[in-house]
C-alpha cells in the first residue's frame, strides 16, 4: 500500500479560472479537490449566521476551527456578502493558521489532490510537485463574472464589479500574513486570452511532466 500522495497546488486570484480548471484536473486524474476560498467563506458565514463580528480574531479562529471540509458548497457560500466577509478575515493570522491546518490534512490524502486557493504553493503545500498560477486581466475577470450574473438572469453592474474586482486583489495581494502571489517555482497561465481547454492542456503536460519524474 502506498502512503505517498501528490498534491498539485493552484493559485490566482478570484475568475481567472482556477476553479474550473482545477475540478477538471482533479476529475482527469481521480483526485481529491479542495476550494480553499470555501473554507475562508464557511468560516465568514458561520460569523455572519451567529451575528457576529468580523474584526475579532480570537471569535473568527474558534469558527475557524469549526469548519468541516466535507460539505463545503460554493452555490450556498458564493454570496457577494460572504466574499468581503472572507477576504476580510482572511488578513487574521490565527484565522489562517487554523484553516491551513485543516488544509494541510486534507492535502495528505492518496493517491493525490488538487487545493485552490492564493497560498498553496506558498504557505499551505510548498513542496507541491506541481504548482500553477492561474491569473487574468481585472477587466477580462470583471467581464467573465458580468457575463456569469447575466446568465443566470440577474442583472449587474460592469463597473461596480470592476472596481470589487480590484478591490478584493489589492486585500489579498497586500495583507501581510500569506499574501497572494506566485511562489517562484510556479508556472504561470495567463487565461485572459486563452481558453479552458488550452489552459488544461497546458497544465496537463506539467503535471504529466511531474507525475514521470515522481
Ligand atoms: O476564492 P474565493 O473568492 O472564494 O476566496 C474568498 C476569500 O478568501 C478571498 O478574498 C481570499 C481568501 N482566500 C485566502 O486568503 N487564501 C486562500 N487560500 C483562499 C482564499
Amino acid at each position: 500500500m502506498t502512503t505517498k500522495t501528490f498534491t498539485i497546488a493552484i493559485d490566482g486570484p478570484a475568475a481567472a479560472g482556477k476553479g474550473t480548471l482545477s475540478r477538471r484536473i482533479a476529475e482527469q486524474y481521480g483526485f481529491h479537490h479542495l476550494d480553499t476560498g470555501l473554507t475562508y467563506r464557511a468560516t465568514a458565514k458561520a460569523l455572519l449566521d451567529a451575528d457576529l463580528p468580523l474584526d475579532d480574531e480570537a471569535v473568527a479562529e474558534k469558527m475557524a476551527r469549526e469548519v468541516e471540509l466535507g460539505g463545503l458548497d460554493r452555490d450556498i457560500l458564493s454570496r457577494h456578502e460572504i466574499g468581503e466577509a472572507a477576504s476580510k478575515i482572511a488578513v487574521m493570522p490565527a484565522v489562517r493558521r487554523a484553516l491551513v491546518e485543516a488544509q494541510r490534512r486534507f492535502a495528505a490524502k492518496v493517491p493525490g489532490t488538487v487545493l485552490d486557493g492564493r497560498d498553496i504553493g506558498t504557505v499551505v503545500c510548498p513542496d507541491a510537485p506541481v504548482k500553477l498560477y492561474v491569473t487574468a486581466s481585472p477587466e477580462v475577470r470583471a467581464r467573465r463574472r458580468y457575463d456569469e450574473i447575466l446568465g443566470k438572469g440577474a442583472t449587474a453592474d460592469f463597473d461596480a464589479i470592476f472596481e470589487d474586482v480590484k478591490r478584493r486583489d489589492d486585500r489579498d495581494m497586500n495583507r501581510a500574513d500569506s499574501p497572494m502571489k506566485p511562489a517562484v517555482d510556479a508556472h504561470l497561465l495567463d487565461t485572459s486570452e486563452m481558453s479552458i481547454e488550452a489552459a488544461f492542456q497546458a497544465a496537463k503536460s506539467y503535471i504529466d511532466a511531474a507525475l514521470d519524474r515522481n
